[in-house]
């Protein structure tokens, strides 16, 4: 019987999601990879990758605020891996926009992905992971706008403290089963969604990002893989011992 352990990634076909599966990669994990319809080459760009380096990996595509997506992932995951040890509910969506010009459908576009698909994921895969008995890593995506909020972000950073909160109460209900939750909070990292067409025009990647954001100007972005290093280091058996926390990476840009 294989000893790989079995991992699900949410929003793996690009960014932080894609540096995730391709740094766990290094490791005996084997991957359901997920991302929307329409990013099924990306997602089979990343699957090839993940082989590259002797794992097996399946995609599927869906969204994650659905119930019944979320339920599909982790029941395939198990018929086709024969169980589930990580969960990296990655997924998210942000809107750079001024508070008085948001509306109540970018409120609960926000809310439905940010919030309500990583609870899914959380709970589907503690579920699985229960059911088991050999404990597990659940990991969510919150932000350095889930410690402070930020600056033409208000809803989206509303979305991340959530995030933030939902880590600090699972990760308690969850500890007798052996199972850590814990959340990366990340600063300003160099991915397509902090891209912008303006983004050559003020200093490359992220530079449009930056200024909506009111960052400081010196602020350098750093590019996924520092997220993806922390996941490992959450995955390892020596983070048995850290749980319920929302841990920043973001080079000093908020300090708790
Ligand atoms: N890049 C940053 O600076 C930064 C900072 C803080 C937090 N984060 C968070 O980290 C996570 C990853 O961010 P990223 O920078 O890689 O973003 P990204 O936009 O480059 O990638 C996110 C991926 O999630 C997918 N996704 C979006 N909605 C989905 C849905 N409903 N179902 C399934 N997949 C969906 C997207 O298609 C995309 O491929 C997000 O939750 C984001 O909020 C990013």
């Amino acid at each position: 019987m294989s000893t790989a352990r079995v991992a699900i990634i949410t929003g793996a076909a690009q960014g932080i999601g894609e540096a995730i599966a391709i740094r766990l990669a290094n490791e005996d994990i084997n991957f359901t990879l997920l991302d929307v319809k329409g990013k099924e080459g990306q997602l089979e760009n990343v699957v090839k990758q993940v082989e590259a380096k002797g794992r097996k990996a399946i995609c599927i595509a869906g969204d994650v605020s659905v119930e019944e997506v979320v339920k599909n992932v982790v029941d395939k995951t198990v018929e086709v891996f024969g169980g589930l040890d990580i969960m990296v509910a990655n997924a998210g969506i942000t809107l750079f926009k001024p508070f008085l010009e948001t509306t109540v459908e970018d409120f609960h576009k926000l809310m439905s992905v940010n919030v309500l698909g990583v609870t899914l994921c959380f709970q589907y895969a503690a579920r699985q992971m229960i059911k088991q008995g050999r404990g597990g890593r659940i990991i969510g995506a919150s932000s350095g706008a889930g410690k402070q909020g930020i600056h033409n972000m208000a809803v989206y950073s509303a979305s991340k403290f959530a995030v933030r909160g939902l880590t600090q109460a699972t990760s308690s209900e969850l500890r007798k089963h052996n199972i850590t939750v814990n959340s990366y909070a990340p600063g300003f990292i160099l991915t397509p969604m902090n891209a912008h067409p303006d983004d050559d025009k003020y200093g490359g990647l992220g530079s449009v990002a930056k200024m909506a954001a009111n960052m400081p100007a010196d602020l350098q972005g750093a590019e996924p893989d520092v997220i993806a290093g922390l996941v490992a280091y959450l995955i390892s058996p020596e983070a048995h011992f850290t749980t319920g926390q929302t841990i920043n990476v973001n080079g000093g840009l908020y300090c708790d």
